[in-house]
């Protein structure tokens, strides 16, 4: 194998449990083949995805060189080699911030913290568009109760997006026949539709784009950080999976994608007891602020396993517009908190 050939090589490889290629996330720096050694330099961002794609690449290459050197490229002239994805296009102009709304693993409350999030921001008097970007399992229609309305059309040729509760809202079960048509489409069609929905959306000026993510760390959410200068990412766990691989395999892509973090959200954190109002740590206490700290990015807070949470969002009657002060309060902190972590364009 020559320089060429292992470059052509590495560039087809996909980082490990991802999607994307090395080439595609801009990861690959100087290669060179001398005989049996080869010398290959990385563009990771931190020493945790640095660690993996090494050994990574030493267990695919060492039966081909006697001698392999993978090293980091230094930071100072990293900075300027990241510039691809440091600088993404932008297909949403009219928004002066997005934020994406994120997890590891599927089911921890993203829509959920998406809609009360978004609703939040709007109380304070800010211009707040929702869209969903979980096209195989969108839910932010009924959570909003817009899932009856159909897409409709103006006159310059732009889809209309349902309003409520002070939000406008996308969602492609706006775009079906009813609500719940599953949709089966290849992830390059998914894209595509999410691509349309950023651009051929009437939006209007937006203080806030809120953004609904799908579970894990796939294409959708490569896209996302590819095309939309994204101000900050939420992380949404629950105490259980907060320790696991999950949550800290989406921490790691965004930080090597170059998507700022605002910070872990824990959701389902701890249980009052609606007859004692005992508070139950079920799965322990921490453990959202430990993961904070250990990969240090902000902790937002934690919001409590209610059942009157679920059964609103259920029924469509959000707890941060409809919902008692308490509950309105701890999606009211988060934005505080996000408020106090993040610098946004106002
Ligand atoms: N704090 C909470 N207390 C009680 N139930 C909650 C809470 N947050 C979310 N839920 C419920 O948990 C379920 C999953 O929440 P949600 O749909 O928001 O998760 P998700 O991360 O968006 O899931 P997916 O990965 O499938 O998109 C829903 O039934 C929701 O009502
Ligand atoms: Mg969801």
């Amino acid at each position: 194998m020559n320089s060429q050939e292992l470059t052509h090589f590495l560039q087809q490889l996909h980082y490990p449990n991802l999607e994307k290629t090395l080439e595609e996330l801009h990861l690959l720096g100087r290669i060179h083949v001398n005989n049996a050694h080869a010398s290959i330099e990385l563009l990771t961002s931190n020493n945790d995805s640095f660690t993996t794609l090494k050994t990574f690449l030493e267990r695919t290459l060492q039966h081909r060189f006697n001698q392999l050197d993978i090293h980091a490229k230094t930071p100072e002239d990293h900075a300027m080699q990241y510039g691809h994805t440091a600088q993404p296009n932008n297909r949403a102009p009219y928004a002066k911030n997005i934020i994406a709304v994120t997890s590891g693993k599927g089911g921890v409350g993203k829509s959920t913290v998406s809609v009360n999030l978004a609703i939040s921001l709007a109380k304070k008097g800010y211009r707040v568009g929702l869209l969903d970007s979980d096209v195989y399992g969108p839910n932010i229609p009924r959570l909003t109760n817009t899932d009856t309305e159909r897409i409709r059309w103006n006159d310059n040729n732009q889809m209309i997006p349902s309003e409520n509760f002070g939000l406008k809202i996308m969602s492609v079960a706006l775009t079906t026949p009813r609500s719940d048509t599953p949709l089966v489409w290849r992830s390059s069609v998914a894209v595509s539709a999410l691509i349309q929905f950023l651009e051929d959306v009437a939006w209007g000026t937006l203080d806030f784009l809120v953004i609904d993510m799908p579970p894990g760390t796939g294409d959708i959410q490569l896209t996302m950080a590819q095309e939309l200068p994204i101000t900050a990412a939420v992380l949404v766990t629950t105490p259980q999976i907060v320790a696991t691989d999950d949550v800290s395999r989406a921490i790691m892509m965004f930080k090597d994608i170059g998507v700022p973090m605002a910070g872990i959200i824990e959701n389902m954190s701890y249980f009052i007891a609606p007859d004692t109002k005992i508070r139950y740590n079920i799965f322990g206490s921490g453990g959202g602020e430990r993961i904070a700290q250990k990969y240090d990015v902000p902790f937002l807070g934690s919001i409590p396993l209610d059942m009157e949470i679920r059964e609103a969002s259920d029924s469509g009657e959000p707890p941060s517009a409809l919902g008692s002060s308490e509950q309105k309060q701890y999606y009211d902190t988060l934005v505080e908190q996000m408020e106090a972590h993040v610098s946004f364009a106002l």
